[in-house]
């Protein structure tokens, strides 16, 4: 197999926030491009289509496989789950191989999703990576900051590209927030979600926050100065299901996180002022509208926004990363640098809040 060296990571676009005059027609980017492509297999220094594969083929994983199953640049080889009947139900559905073990997938593959459990990555992760696959893990990282130093050792020593599953990143939303946010002064993130036993197995900060922390740490690009947390368990046994941070960046920038996966209804929305404009996104609807700032008075605009599958987009530029040899979007930097503060936040509501 051909091992990927990554390269630098490639630089977001950043601009100011253009007029629409200005902003003219959005040139798709080569992630909406080539999740889009008919189904010629491009040349790349792979040589062939990435071979991929699944590892959990549960409530999301199945959908990596459909989208594996899809992709022009790449043929989904085989799923493996430890529940066989998840396994043959989508190997049927996309027409692939149930592979009986990790090892075995690993060995016909380039690159593989790890769509387990959060609590099962990094010990599937590693078992991929002595196979010198190039993997995919699902958001969170992982569940600590120990085995996020084994997965980055293992990967480094393995060579193998590792994306994080931080789907908002390839969302149109943050496409366009990429381009109009500079220097954010205040943002208020809220993700709220019906509960659900799936991703229970971490609280509501590791398994929803993580996203809009994901979010606004690409948007503000400054360290942290602090962070101010409160939770509370409602459903789950030891692990908070709602919980608010406050983060303030040493560039002055705050954001207010609310999340709660015991709510009524869906959100996933955010709110972004700045010098120069107010914007407001809903990532789940893929919808906004921003306020600017014109001769004393504040004239509202809707955000062209192009829809487009996150999930099919991601990894589009998953597969795009392992045929030519580059550093994924998300990659383990903004995948530790997260979970290091969505682990602080956690601690935080453990300690105050008593959680038991
Ligand atoms: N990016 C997103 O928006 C998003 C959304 C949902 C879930 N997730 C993440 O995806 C992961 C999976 O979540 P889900 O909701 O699909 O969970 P799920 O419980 O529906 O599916 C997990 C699957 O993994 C299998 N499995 C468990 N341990 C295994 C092992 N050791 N080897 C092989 N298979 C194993 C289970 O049998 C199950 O089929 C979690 O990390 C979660 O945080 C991300």
């Amino acid at each position: 197999m051909t091992k990927a060296t990554p390269t630098p990571e490639r630089d977001v676009p950043k601009g100011p926030l253009a007029r629409p005059e200005e902003r003219g027609r959005q040139e798709p980017t080569d992630v909406g491009d080539l999740a889009r492509t008919t189904r010629t297999p491009p040349a790349g220094p792979l040589g062939h289509r990435a071979k991929c594969g699944v590892v959990g083929v549960g409530y999301l994983g199945q959908h990596h496989a459909r989208i594996y199953s899809q992709l022009a640049n790449c043929e989904l080889v085989g799923v493996y789950d430890v529940n066989p009947t998840a396994a043959a139900t989508v190997a049927e559905a996309y027409k692939t191989q149930v592979f009986p073990s990790i090892e075995a997938l690993a060995e016909a593959c380039d690159a593989v999703s790890v769509v387990v459990p959060t609590d099962k990555h990094c010990d599937v992760a590693l078992q991929l990576f002595e196979k010198k696959c190039h993997l995919l893990i699902e958001k969170p990282l992982c569940v600590s900051l120990e085995e996020a130093e084994r997965i980055l050792e293992a990967s480094k020593r393995n060579q193998c590209i590792v994306q994080v599953g931080h789907i908002e990143h390839f969302n149109p939303v943050m496409a366009f927030l990429e381009q109009a946010v500079e220097s954010p002064r205040y943002i208020v993130a809220d993700r709220l979600a019906p509960f659900n036993p799936r991703g229970t197995e971490v609280g509501v900060v590791l398994d929803l926050m993580i996203h809009d922390i994901g979010i606004i740490l690409q948007l503000v690009r400054s360290p942290v100065n602090r962070v101010e947390s409160i939770g509370v368990n409602v459903l789950s046994a030891h692990d908070e299901d709602i919980a608010n941070a406050r983060i303030v960046f040493e560039n002055g920038c705050i954001a207010n996180l609310n999340t709660s996966r015991v709510s009524l209804k869906k959100v996933r929305e955010i709110r972004i002022f700045q010098q120069n404009a107010y914007l407001s996104l809903d990532f789940m609807n893929q919808v906004g509208h921003l306020l600017r700032k014109q001769a004393g008075t504040l004239h509202k605009e809707d955000i062209p926004i192009e829809k487009g599958e996150p999930l099919a987009l991601e990894l589009a530029s998953f597969v795009d990363c392992v045929q030519h040899h580059k550093t994924p979007k998300v990659n383990t930097d903004l995948g530790r640098t997260a979970l290091a503060l969505a682990i602080e936040i956690t601690s935080q509501i453990q300690d105050l809040c008593k959680i038991s």
